[in-house]
Parts: structure tokens; C-alpha cells; sequence
């Protein structure tokens, strides 16, 4: 990256929310420094290594899907109601014909020791390409709203609603610093791969905000046992994975049984926890997930524990926080998360100059998670470095140069992921 724009995006970064730390700082393109891989099949000392696929899902994943929940996220709803208040389909050909465009409102109850609570109702936009119900569909949750997502004149926006796109100023730079598809991915280009595309905005019902968050959050959980952590956001978000296949598996005109969770940053963290607890989910693309998503926490490289739960209080379960700078203690790590998802694929997307989101951490991960995607047959991670691309492996993992966003190359690279799995 120029140095110039190094230092327009220093400035941009102070004044746009979400943004990533920037600096100099390239990420290793060689894993093997002296510091050693962990092996997510040694993941509870106690329990001794997990040797087969049935000790693994019988025992470990249980145990480690309790331990996330206890020390990172906070508690998923023990169950929840589920309703489909509308559904509309707004265009049977739209972007250019390629597809038929269904509005759904959506509103889940999540229940938390047996108290059941009304979340609020948010919206589904759906695109599946025209002819053909069984597509593979991408679940995509984004930063902007569903209206910059699947651009179209008939999706339902609030009244005064802002967006990311709409030609402004704020759209030019916002595109300028975070690349081409960081409000509205190529939709075109990915219904004409045989994908439909789904979209929510999480925010609609767990806003992502300190105050009205964690005042959403708490709300909703109230009743849960005590001394269970109330959930954070990612934990919220990754629940709202579960419920777009809800609402799709509840509608006669898609027959798709295939999901893939999409998510950039945040959205990585929480399309990668969505998967770790939904077996319905088929795959993951997890661009730039960072910490708390892909990257080892007790690395200590890129974002700490300490500076992602200061910022963002209302992500995680509160004893997530009480692991800054003791990171080492920490039960489990992130390299568990993904063995969660074994043997399902999963593409860790990453940046060189990302450093923030510490690409080298999240390959060690993909390391670590690679013994168990082997005891069921898979052969898991199949690059030795960061930047030999292998599409067709379960575990893969994509570094491109260039900072935190989501640039021109990466949608191809994302499309090639698909294409060797789901076609
Ligand atoms: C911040 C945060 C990251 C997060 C990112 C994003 O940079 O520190 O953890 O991934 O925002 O969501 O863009």
C-alpha cells in the first residue's frame, strides 16, 4: 500500500466506525517461527486426546461448545419460537433478470430458562437465481444495510434509513479505503455462479452499539440460570445464521438444503461461531475474522483480548474480558472454534497488511483444527504457507495484499472456494 494512502486511511480511520488499526506491518508469510501450532485433538487435557470421530463429537465438541459460551461469547438460547410475519416476493426478475427477489419479517423468541422473549422483528432480503430452487445459499450479514447488500428499489428501508452506497461522498471513501465489494458484493456475478444470496442486517435486531446492545442483550436473556454469562452480539449474530435457514427451510418455493455463512470481520467471527453450533450450515467464508473469530488469542498478536473488549464491551460474554493480558489461561482457543466445524469447508480469508486481525494466527488456527478434520477422512489444511492457495481444501486459506476490507480479488477467490465444494 502507498505510503499516501497509509495516511489518508490513518485519518479515515478516526472517523469511521469499525474501522481497523492500520500500520506498516506485513504479515509472515511462513508459519513455522519457533512457536508451535496447537492441536485441537489434545483440546481437554483431562479428557486425554479425542482418537476417533465419535469420542470427538461425543465428548470433546460438547465440552468445548460449553467452554465457549462460559469464557468467550456468553450463552446461545437454550431454544427459541420462531414466526414468519411476511413474506413478499418484490420481483421475479430482478438484477438484470438473474433472479427472484423475496422479502421476508422475520421475528424469533429466543427462550432463556424457560422465559420466552419477544426480539425484534427484522428483515430477510433473498435473491435466488431464476430457475433454479436448489441453489446453494450464501447467508451473508453485512455492515451495511440490506438496501446496499441487494441493491433494489422495492426492499423495505425505515423512513430516513442511512445506507452505505447512494454515490456521497461518505460511499467514495468508505469504497476508496475498504474496497469494491465493502457495501454491496457482486451480486450479478454470484447469482450467475448458481448462488443465491440472503441477506440480514444483525443490527436490526442486536444493534451493534454499547448502550442499545448490551440493553438488547441483557433484555432478551433475561431468566437464564445464574452464574450462565449472559451473550454477547457475536453469540446474537451467529444465532441469527440459524434463523435465515429457519425461515428459508420454511419456504416451500426454495428447495436448497445447502448454507453457506458469509461474514467479513465482525460477521467472520460470528459466521464461523454460527457454524460451530448449527450442523445445518454446509460451509464459511470468514474474511478477515480476526480476534475472537479465527486468530489465536494466546498468540498475542494483533488485536488483544484487551483492546477488543474495550471497544466493543458488547460482543462478548464478560469473562472474555477478564482473559486480557492472561490470555495463556484461557480453556480453549480459537483453533477449537474451527475444529467445531470439521469436517465442513471452511475459507479463512486474509490481508497482508491486516496485521490487526493477525492473518499468521488465524494459519496456526487452521494448524490446529487440522488433526480433527483428519480423523474424519478430510485432509483438511493442504498448504504449508499462507499464500499457497488450495481452493479445494476443507480448511483454506486465502491472503491477498492489501488492508482490512473486501477488494476486487477476493469475491473471485471466495466464488473458486465455492465452486470446488458446492458444484
Ligand atoms: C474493529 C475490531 C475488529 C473487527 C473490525 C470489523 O477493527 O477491532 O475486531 O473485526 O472492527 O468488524 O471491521
Amino acid at each position: 500500500m502507498r505510503l499516501v494512502q497509509v495516511l489518508f486511511c490513518a485519518v479515515i480511520s478516526l472517523l469511521l466506525p469499525g474501522c481497523v488499526k492500520l500500520t506498516l506491518a506485513w504479515a509472515d508469510l511462513r508459519p513455522d517461527g519457533p512457536e508451535a501450532a496447537p492441536d485441537a485433538l489434545q483440546s481437554l487435557q483431562e479428557q486425554g486426546p479425542a482418537t476417533s470421530v465419535e469420542l470427538w463429537e461425543n465428548n470433546h465438541a460438547p465440552k468445548l461448545r460449553e467452554a465457549f459460551q462460559a469464557h468467550v461469547y456468553g450463552y446461545l438460547p437454550e431454544d427459541y419460537g420462531f414466526e414468519i410475519l411476511s413474506r413478499q416476493v418484490l420481483d421475479e426478475a430482478a438484477f438484470e433478470g438473474a433472479a427472484r427477489l423475496i422479502e421476508y419479517k422475520l421475528q424469533a423468541k429466543p427462550r432463556f430458562g424457560g422465559k420466552t422473549h419477544d426480539a425484534e422483528p427484522f428483515y430477510m432480503n433473498v435473491a435466488m437465481p431464476v430457475g433454479d430452487g436448489n441453489a446453494p445459499i450464501i447467508l451473508m450479514q453485512t455492515f451495511c444495510p440490506r438496501w446496499d447488500t441487494l441493491p433494489h428499489a422495492a426492499i423495505y428501508r425505515p423512513e430516513d434509513a442511512g445506507g452505505c452506497s447512494g454515490g456521497g461522498i461518505g460511499a467514495g471513501i468508505m469504497t476508496y479505503v475498504f474496497g469494491r465489494y465493502i457495501a454491496t458484493p457482486p451480486t450479478k456475478m454470484i447469482l450467475d455462479r448458481g448462488y443465491g444470496v440472503a441477506a440480514i442486517y444483525p443490527s436490526e435486531f442486536a444493534p451493534d452499539s454499547r448502550e442499545r446492545g448490551l440493553a438488547a442483550l441483557s433484555a432478551m436473556s433475561q431468566g437464564m440460570e445464574s452464574g450462565k454469562e449472559r451473550w454477547g452480539a457475536i453469540a446474537a449474530w451467529a444465532w441469527g445464521y440459524s434463523l435465515m435457514i429457519d425461515a428459508l427451510e420454511g419456504d416451500d418455493t426454495i428447495g436448497s438444503s445447502e448454507y453457506i455463512t458469509w461474514g467479513h470481520s465482525r460477521y467472520g467471527k460470528s459466521a464461523l461461531l454460527a457454524a460451530a453450533f448449527d450442523a445445518r450450515i454446509d460451509g464459511v467464508i470468514a474474511h478477515q475474522s480476526g480476534t475472537g473469530g479465527a486468530s489465536l488469542n494466546r498468540r498475542k498478536k494483533g488485536e488483544s483480548v484487551g483492546a477488543i473488549t474495550e471497544s466493543y464491551p458488547h460482543w462478548f460474554a464478560k469473562s472474555y474480558a477478564s482473559y486480557a493480558g492472561r490470555e495463556e489461561e484461557m480453556p480453549v482457543d480459537q483453533h477449537q472454534l474451527l475444529a467445531l466445524i470439521a469436517p465442513r469447508p471452511v475459507l479463512l480469508g486474509n490481508a497482508r497488511r491486516d496485521v490487526w486481525s493477525d492473518p499468521n494466527g488465524a494459519f496456526r488456527a487452521a494448524l490446529g483444527a487440522d488433526p480433527v478434520y483428519q480423523i474424519y477422512g478430510s485432509e483438511g489444511l493442504e498448504q504449508t504457507r499462507l499464500n499457497d492457495w488450495k481452493p479445494q481444501a476443507d480448511l483454506a486459506f486465502w491472503i491477498r495484499p492489501g488492508t482490512h476490507g473486501v477488494v476486487k480479488e477476493d469475491w473471485p477467490a471466495f466464488l473458486e472456494f465455492l465452486d470446488a465444494h458446492f458444484d
